[in-house]
């Protein structure tokens, strides 16, 4: 198959690392892709919202299938536009219609298609701009601390936890009335804060059969013991021993059966990857936010772990017989760990020289924010730059891994977080109460 891939981080390449090792794949192409995509497959000058020239290069180039990684041409319609060309009405496509999207999209069309549903989430209110003085009369009758969400995309920058009445009373006139999050926030979604321990679970879905992929956790503060200002992720690990089979079989029944049948019954056409974030609030699942994409870094560690031919998975996604693909997982564990320019996620210097270890034992090195200079030199160009996998028989061997790799790569000013993981070896996991209450 000829494929192309959309995107340009750390996922893509794992994605195009995955993809690659397919006999199923003639030729990749990615793009904008990375210069870590470029050694694997063709990296294409387009942008991921340049429909018209997605549309142009899969016509010209017999593209047989489509993976889209982000969320942003999903929410804008990318897939629907595709398939409305002349002749590419049946073209394979990983990704979700816009309405599909819309899970990820708007907070509140997610809150309201969870209680359609019946699938357990936090208690909610939606407010629009000329309904601040309700807004603020709602915020009085909650608990703390309360949750603020911009309804639409604000490129994971749009909640915020708000520990006093003051400090949610103002967040909320900034976001509906002063465009904190721009036209993202001109609906809010209030919601109860939920008190447990998170957990990514994702899903390939070809809108009816549904395949459970590995679980991670993901390590979101910037700062050692989850601490600092929110990123992207800095690090990520697979399987989660917290999530045992008890649990996940919780997730399956009550988040994800629903989820997959309501949006069938709803006639939402949904074939590609759900990530489902979810809180473990005394061994109940609640659903904190749906993704309609894969997570970043949490691919980088959960698709190591997936045995069966990727090409086949993403065929069976885009084409609706997932039913007959059978997924097989590994049961090693993979650590990510994520290496960022100093100062992330606040402001960073770019175009430092990076260096890179010949080999990488046990591990693989996924690029992020990187660029090359004119003299073919790869430095930093974005705030998350690499993101290195460690993979092993147990997490001890896995962080090894990634760490080892990890010593051998530096550009100036690089910084990544020394305890990813510690905190399940720490507590063992042994029981969900035990870890609950020490968190
Ligand atoms: P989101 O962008 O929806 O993933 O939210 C970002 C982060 O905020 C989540 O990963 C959680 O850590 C936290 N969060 C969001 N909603 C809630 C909630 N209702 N209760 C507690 N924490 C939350
Ligand atoms: N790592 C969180 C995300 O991809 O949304």
């Amino acid at each position: 198959m000829n494929i192309l891939l959309l995107g340009s981080g750390g996922r893509e390449h794992a994605f195009a690392w995955k993809i690659t090792q397919s006999p199923r794949c003639n030729q990749l192409f990615v793009a904008p892709g990375n210069p870590g995509t470029a050694e694997v497959a063709i990296n294409i000058p387009l942008g991921v919202t340049d429909f018209l020239g997605i549309y142009k290069f899969i016509q010209t180039q017999g593209i047989d299938l489509v993976v889209i990684g982000p969320e942003e041409p999903l929410v804008k319609g990318l897939v629907d536009y595709l398939h409305a060309q002349p002749g590419m009405e049946y073209l394979l496509i990983v990704g979700p219609s816009q309405p599909g999207a819309t899970l990820e999209g708007s907070k509140d069309f997610s809150k309201k298609f969870m209680l359609r549903n019946s699938i357990p989430t936090a208690a909610y209110a939606t407010f629009q701009a000329n309904q601040l003085v309700e807004g603020l009369a709602y915020l009085e009758q909650q608990s703390l601390p309360i949750v603020l969400k911009a309804d639409g995309l604000a490129a994971g920058k749009g909640v915020l936890i708000c520990e006093n009445l003051e400090e949610a009373k103002s967040s909320l006139k900034e976001m509906l009335v002063d465009a904190k999050f721009g036209e993202a926030s001109s609906k809010v979604v209030i919601e109860e804060f939920l008190t447990g321990i998170e957990l990514s679970v994702f899903v390939a879905t070809d809108g009816v059969s549904y395949k459970i992929l590995p679980e991670a956790k993901d390590y979101k503060r910037i700062g050692e013991g989850d601490t600092g200002l929110n990123t992207g992720g800095m690090g990520a690990v697979s399987p989660v021993p917290f999530a045992d089979a008890a649990f996940l079989s919780k997730v399956e029944e009550c988040i994800v059966k629903p989820t997959i049948k309501g949006l069938e019954k709803e006639g939402i056409p949904y074939k590609g990857f759900l990530f489902i974030g979810l809180m473990n609030k005394d061994g109940e699942p609640y659903v904190i936010e749906y993704n309609v994409r894969m997570g970043d870094p949490e691919t980088e560690a959960v698709l190591p772990r997936i045995e069966s031919d990727f090409v086949d998975l993403l065929t069976a996604i885009a084409g609706g017989t997932l039913a007959s693909y059978t997924i097989q997982l590994s049961p090693k564990t993979c650590a990510t760990v994520v290496m960022v320019s100093g100062g992330y996620p606040e402001g960073y210097e770019k175009g430092f020289s990076i260096f890179l270890p010949e080999k990488s034992i046990g591990s693989v090195l996924f690029h992020s924010g990187t660029a090359r200079s004119e003299s073919g030199m790869l430095t930093n160009s974005g705030g998350r730059v690499l993101a290195v996998t460690g993979m092993g028989a147990n997490l001890e061997e896995a962080l090894a891994a990634a760490y080892g790799t990890i010593e051998k790569v530096s550009w100036k000013k690089a910084y990544f977080r020394r305890d990813i993981g510690q905190d399940i070896l720490r507590l063992g996991f042994k029981s969900l109460n035990l870890e609950a209450e020490a968190l």
